[in-house]
């Protein structure tokens, strides 16, 4: 039986893998919707593809999280890693502190003997503040070793349920439901044809930024995210997708 399933892992996997054209694909099998013990699996497969990814000199930029988290929980590195930097894709103030991209990227940095820098400004800001946060220099500085990332890490989330947690205004709920926003990712809502029809004002990755990035791995699972990472897969600018069985078999069937 475990062959007949990692024989039926494989086949998910490419099948993912040519549809969307992507570099790599990783199902670990269950459900993360159901099960802590999954996202933890998703979290190492996903450190396994960063360990092979991550060179000497490389910025890393990583969004928050509780899939991200899982990743920073099991990051381990047996060689070097003391030229890389994390620095988070954005700023993160809105989210719980252990989901806050701020503090993985600082986790994972310190997992692996690497560099980190934070973006101290919160997720979401008014037009007003983001005018006068993008003159500081600080922020400048941070904002330019952001920009540069070889290597992007993120989750994906399903588009109503990341507009809750992040607290945004009733009318903007309304505006992206209106929208068809299904998906959230890397502060973007996409629809399900992997439009994007929603960007919230937040300092950090742009998507010039992301289409730039050599490596963009995206880390979700959970039957639910299944309709949002598809919605994201179409967008297209991911190189590896790690998830688990129940969401890769909803990405397979809407797909
Ligand atoms: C956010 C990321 O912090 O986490 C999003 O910035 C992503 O891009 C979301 O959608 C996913 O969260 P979780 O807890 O479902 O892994």
């Amino acid at each position: 039986p475990l062959m007949r399933e990692l024989l039926g892992m494989r086949e998910l996997e490419e099948t993912i893998r040519e549809a969307f054209g992507l570099r790599q694909v990783i199902v670990i099998p269950g459900d993360a919707d159901a099960s802590p013990a999954v996202k933890q699996e998703l979290g190492k497969a996903a450190c396994e593809v960063l360990n092979r990814s991550m060179g000497k000199d490389d910025v890393i930029a990583v969004t928050g999280g509780s899939t991200l988290a899982a990743v920073a929980d099991q990051l381990r590195s047996s060689s070097a890693r003391k030229g890389n930097w994390f620095v988070p894709a954005r700023g993160g103030l809105g989210e719980s502190l252990e989901y806050q991209a701020n503090t993985i990227a600082s986790m994972m940095a310190k997992r692996v003997g690497a560099q980190y820098r934070l973006l101290h400004v919160p997720d979401l800001i008014s037009e007003e503040a983001y005018q006068s946060l993008k003159q500081e220099p600080n922020i400048q500085d941070i904002l330019s070793v952001i920009r540069q990332a070889r290597i992007v890490v993120h989750g994906i989330g399903d588009a109503l349920v990341m507009a809750r947690r992040r607290h945004v205004d009733e009318a903007t709920v309304q505006a992206l439901q209106e929208a068809g926003a299904l998906a959230e990712a890397y502060s973007y809502y996409f629809d399900r044809n992997g439009h994007v029809v929603h960007t919230m004002l937040t300092l950090g990755l742009r998507m010039e930024d992301i289409s730039r990035a050599e490596v963009v791995i995206a880390v979700a699972g959970g039957k639910s995210k299944g309709e949002a990472i598809t919605a994201v897969l179409k967008f297209g600018h991911e190189d590896v997708l790690v998830t688990d069985e129940a969401a890769a078999n909803e990405i397979v069937r809407i797909s």
